[in-house]
């Protein structure tokens, strides 16, 4: 079933496809010959990329969603349906960062964050798969998560704790197909640095400084070391047609952070995850 799903024609939506991931993801699908929705709060960039898409004689359209706006992702699976029928490829990809302290970072970031990177992602499902289920075509949903949802850290805790939050609830998701015998397939992506914008665009709300310094280090790390995002798109597409629940792309740093984390819970042990970001850092050099 998994790999009908990215056959031609076939359907394909991805949020956050204006940047970054979704927007290698876009290309990578509309090379295959499947219509391919932009879906972005930006629409410039969204807007661009499918000029591109239509110059290549690609099929691509743009539609305008704010993930974490129920009633627009409504209207965007509405749309969908309205223009091309089934979605056969859901991709919740759409994030954003927030770095600095919690007892400092103010509540409209952190219902920012909460609201695009974990209810953007429960919006996607609402809107697309009850329609999913009763279609019976082929179909697929693809989550983003992070490396970030197998660890914890200082200076991102609103970003890490939607990542930990996709993760289970894509397992959750899988858990439930499985136990109604649904055949939809499921994936998360557990990416680690990828060379996008996430940072240029990301938000620091501290008074230390250590909020602001943190981007900084992370905007610099996705630069100097961060894998190409064509990369990871060929790494989901084939994780996709594998039927993979996890797709990583980085499996070491993710094998390092799941052992880091659970031999500290099961040794009653803290660890530090500055030292462990140093080893990743060094990991990729
Ligand atoms: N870049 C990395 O190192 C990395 C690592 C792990 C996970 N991820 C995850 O991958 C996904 C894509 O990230 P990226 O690095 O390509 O980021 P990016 O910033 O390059 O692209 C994100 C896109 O999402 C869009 N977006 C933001 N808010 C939106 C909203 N409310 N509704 C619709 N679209 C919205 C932006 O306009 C942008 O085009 C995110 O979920 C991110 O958390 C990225």
């Amino acid at each position: 079933m998994a790999s009908a799903v990215l056959a031609p024609g076939r359907v394909a939506v991805v949020t956050g496809a204006g940047s970054g991931i979704g927007a290698a993801l876009a290309r990578a699908l509309a090379h295959r010959e499947m219509r391919v929705v932009l879906a972005d709060i930006d629409t410039s960039r969204i807007d661009s990329l499918a000029q591109e898409l239509d110059a290549a004689g690609l099929r691509a359209i743009a539609v305008a969603v704010d993930v974490s706006d129920r009633s627009s992702v409504e209207k965007l699976a509405h749309t969908v349906r309205k223009h091309w029928g089934p979605t056969n490829l859901l991709v919740n990809n759409a994030g954003i960062e927030t770095t600095g302290c919690l007892w400092e970072i103010p509540s409209e970031r952190w219902n920012a964050t909460i609201g695009v990177n974990l209810t953007g992602v429960y919006h996607g499902i609402q809107a697309f798969v009850p329609a999913m289920i009763s279609d019976k075509e082929p179909a697929h949903v693809v989550n983003l998560a992070s490396v970030g949802g197998l660890t914890t850290g200082p200076f991102q805790a609103p970003y890490i704790i939607t990542k930990h939050g996709v993760l289970v609830l894509t397992e959750c998701l899988w858990q439930e197909f499985a136990a109604q015998n649904i055949d939809i397939g499921v994936s998360a992506v557990l990416p680690g640095p990828v060379s996008t914008e996430i940072f240029a665009d990301a938000l620091s709300a501290d008074a230390s400084g250590d909020g602001a310094t943190h981007l900084q280090q992370m905007r610099q790390l996705l630069a100097t070391h961060g894998m190409s995002p064509k990369v990871v798109a060929e790494l989901v597409l084939a994780g996709v047609e594998a039927g993979d629940l996890w797709i990583h792309t980085h499996p070491e740093m993710s094998d390092a952070a799941i052992r880091a984390r659970t031999s500290s819970l099961l040794s009653r042990e803290p660890y530090s995850a500055l030292e462990q970001s140093e080893g990743i850092a060094d990991a990729n050099s």
